[in-house]
């Protein structure tokens, strides 16, 4: 939305939230204060915020002044019921569907922003009419393909931008707004329209293949470990031929973020409802591999380290599920951290954007053991050389640049010894880390 505002300053853009505090946030004096660290966003939202850019709680106010409405809010997977574990828990979006349908007065286009499951449109838009005030509403599904950490280039200059709509005239004409907004600054050949069921279905199928690659190159960095190959070179060899291309291809403990584990999930519930088990398990197997490789780099820890670790300091460089970004959920931190725990590890962790609140809430919302042990066998610390003073191993979960260029030596010269580095992003060079002292390992080669 700051983006659209960006570009489109004859466009007024609002954006609700129920979200009292991170609304506070988002109107913070200071741009460096808004709730999302993401590069380029706070000039940005300095740019247009106050100009045609707002940020309030009033969602009534601002659904009865709209002509168009994204639904932008949270789809995470259910952890109740019907589906528990598996399909998108769509109570928010109802909720919103019902709140817009009480609210409108006129005619409103209602944009799918969220990933949401295929034919989501067709219930969203059964609620519209039957509990609304006699308006028109047209719903399109205009899926969102931003990578965190790099959201501002990609929504700057998107690969494609896709709007799905009824194929009735009516929802072309709603098509054709949402296409006008885009063209200011999108080529018009870089902006797809489709059918309703075809959007919602290539978002989850987007997510589904740039996942499948992480784990299928990660599945290879297992083998690669037996073998003597060397994952990062199997990647370029693979990498070059233009039917596979080089992305995606960077073996590690393991990708994370809010979508990837929840769209597939999700993609897998919807195939066995139709009853198609052998497209269910085949995207199933994603999230398998990728489960076991955080396992797998957590126990290695474990076995590398004379099968103990109970008492000993393990620094974490990186808690983030990507670098660039302050977003933690589904990180392989977390997981790595649990099962270190489980061993009575000592951890200590140092992030360069995550606070230690967000570190303990993330091991609390696992419920593994009481918040008290999770708070005492995790330390946050705010300099990284700290994080590692001491300690028998140092794991790399997050791949920010500036760990390329700490004083590794000054690192070496201050851990137990032997010290240990396990590189769960491949970022460091073998050679150098062994030169300095370090026993080094790195995801995919043999050790
Ligand atoms: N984060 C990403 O990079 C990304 C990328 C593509 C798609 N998506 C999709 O976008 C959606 C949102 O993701 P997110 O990461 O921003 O989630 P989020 O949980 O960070 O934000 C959702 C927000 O919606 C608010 N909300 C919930 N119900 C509301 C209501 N009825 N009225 C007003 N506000 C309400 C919540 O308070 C919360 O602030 C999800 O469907 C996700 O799959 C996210």
């Amino acid at each position: 939305m700051a983006i659209i505002a960006q570009k489109c300053p004859h466009i007024k853009v609002t954006v609700v939230d129920l979200n009292v505090e991170r609304i506070a946030a988002w109107n913070d004096e200071d741009v460096n204060n808004i709730p999302i660290y993401e590069p380029g966003l706070s000039d940005i939202v300095k740019e247009a915020r106050g100009r045609n850019l707002f940020f309030s709680t009033e969602v009534d106010k601002a659904i009865d002044e709209a002509q168009m409405i994204f639904i932008s809010v949270n789809t995470p997977t259910k952890t109740y019921g019907l589906g528990k574990g598996m399909a998108a828990d769509l109570k928010y979006i109802e909720l919103c569907a019902r709140q817009i349908a009480s609210i409108a007065k006129s005619d409103k286009i209602v944009v799918e922003k969220s990933t949401l499951p295929v034919r989501t449109a067709e219930a969203v838009k059964n609620i519209l009419d039957n509990t609304g005030n006699g308006v028109q509403f047209q719903i399109l599904s205009n899926p969102e393909f931003l990578a965190e950490g790099t959201a501002v280039t990609d929504l700057l200059n998107p690969d494609r931008v896709l709007i799905g709509g009824d194929t009735t005239p009516e929802g072309q004409e709603a098509i054709d707004s949402l296409v006008e907004i885009y063209a200011n600054w999108v080529p018009k050949g870089q902006i797809l329209t489709t059918n309703l069921w075809s959007s919602e279905l290539s978002k989850l199928t987007a997510n589904a293949f740039l996942a499948q690659r992480v784990s299928s190159i990660n599945a290879m960095s297992e083998l690669c470990e037996k073998t003597g190959a060397d994952v990062s070179e199997v990647a370029r060899a693979i990498g070059m031929d233009s039917r596979i291309g080089p992305k995606f291809l960077k073996s590690s403990v393991g990708f994370g973020g809010s979508c990837f584990q929840k769209d597939i999930l999700n993609l897998v519930y919807i195939a066995k409802s139709y009853g198609l088990n052998e497209v269910a398990d085949y995207w199933e197997q994603v999230i398998i591999m990728n489960d076991h490789q955080k396992r797998r780099f957590a126990n290695n820890i474990v076995t590398t380290l004379y099968n103990t670790v109970s008492g000993k300091k393990i620094a974490f460089l990186g808690w983030a599920f990507k670098k660039d970004t302050n977003d933690t959920r589904e990180s392989a931190a977390i997981y790595v951290a649990d099962y270190l725990l489980n061993e009575q590890a000592n951890v200590t962790v140092f992030d360069p954007q995550v606070k230690q609140k967000q570190i303990h809430h993330d091991l609390n919302y696992l419920q593994t053991r009481d918040a008290e042990l999770n708070q005492k066998g995790t330390v946050v610390v705010d300099d990284p050389y700290e994080a590692c003073k001491n300690a028998h191993a140092i794991a790399i979960l997050t791949e920010w640049d500036e760990f390329r260029d700490y004083d590794w030596q000054k690192i070496y010269d201050n851990m137990q010894k032997p010290a240990f580095v396990f590189d769960g992003r491949n970022i460091l060079d073998a050679k150098k880390m062994e030169s300095y002292g370090f026993i080094f390992q790195s995801v995919g080669t043999a050790n």
